[in-house]
């Protein structure tokens, strides 16, 4: 992420430069960045100082969320977790904002969505699911084994857990998504995850 960042400034850095000797006074269009694997962003947007910078906004429908959308997304790979798994499909979810909604529309057990083929059904169905987590992908060298018995536990679906394998929850890279077959050749760039959180003021950031 922090090379990724630097790499991205060092580029527009040189590209403002070539702009500034290249482009007439007095007021340059808006020049668009082409990140790869990213959206297309807005040279002006993502400097220093300005409100909006980073990811171009998704969903700005979503009507319960701070910044009328969410910023916070990931494409091309799966930063979700283990924990409170709750699996969706098709028809009920259309598309990635479908998901971040039903993720929104539980609070109280939702921090984490990921909108993907994760599933050679869903692949030929031709449909992305949708599953929520009440947590993230755990860097490569921590695990955690939750004591599935404990009374304590509260929505952690442990059936759920324990039937796909995930107890204890294996720290790893984050995984890429991807939409052959197999699931494990063809980069899925259009895949989406990312988080919400509940704010304290009643609002949820995503
Ligand atoms: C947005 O809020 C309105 C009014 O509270 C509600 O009827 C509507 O279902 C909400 N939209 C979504 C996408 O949840
Ligand atoms: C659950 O875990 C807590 C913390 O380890 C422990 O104090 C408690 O005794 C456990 N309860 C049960 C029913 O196992
Ligand atoms: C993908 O999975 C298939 C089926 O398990 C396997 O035969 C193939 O070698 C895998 N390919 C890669 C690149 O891992």
């Amino acid at each position: 992420m922090f090379l990724k960042t630097s790499s991205l400034l060092s580029a527009l850095m040189v590209l403002a430069t070539a702009l500034a000797i290249a482009l007439p006074d007095p007021s340059p269009a808006p020049v668009e960045v082409i990140v790869e694997g990213q959206d297309t962003v807005i040279f002006e947007n993502i400097q220093c100082g300005n409100e909006h910078q980073g990811l171009k906004p998704i969903c700005p429908h979503l009507n319960t969320t701070e910044e009328h959308g969410c910023v916070r997304y990931v494409k091309g790979f799966d930063v979700t977790g283990v924990v409170t798994e709750v699996d969706l499909t098709f028809p009920e979810i259309q598309d990635a904002c479908d998901c971040i909604q039903a993720c929104l529309n539980r609070p109280g057990t939702c921090a984490a969505y990921v909108w993907k083929f994760s599933t050679p059904a869903s692949v030929t169905a031709g449909h992305r699911t949708c599953t929520l987590y009440s947590q993230f992908n755990l860097p490569a060298q921590v695990a955690i084994a939750i004591d599935v018995a404990n009374t304590t536990n509260m929505n952690i679906n442990s059936e759920e857990l324990v039937a796909n394998g995930n107890n204890p929850q294996m720290g790893a890279l984050v995984a890429q998504t991807f939409m052959d077959a197999n699931l494990n050749t063809t980069a899925d760039p259009a895949a989406v995850s990312g988080e919400v959180w509940q704010l304290s003021t009643g609002k949820a950031i995503c």
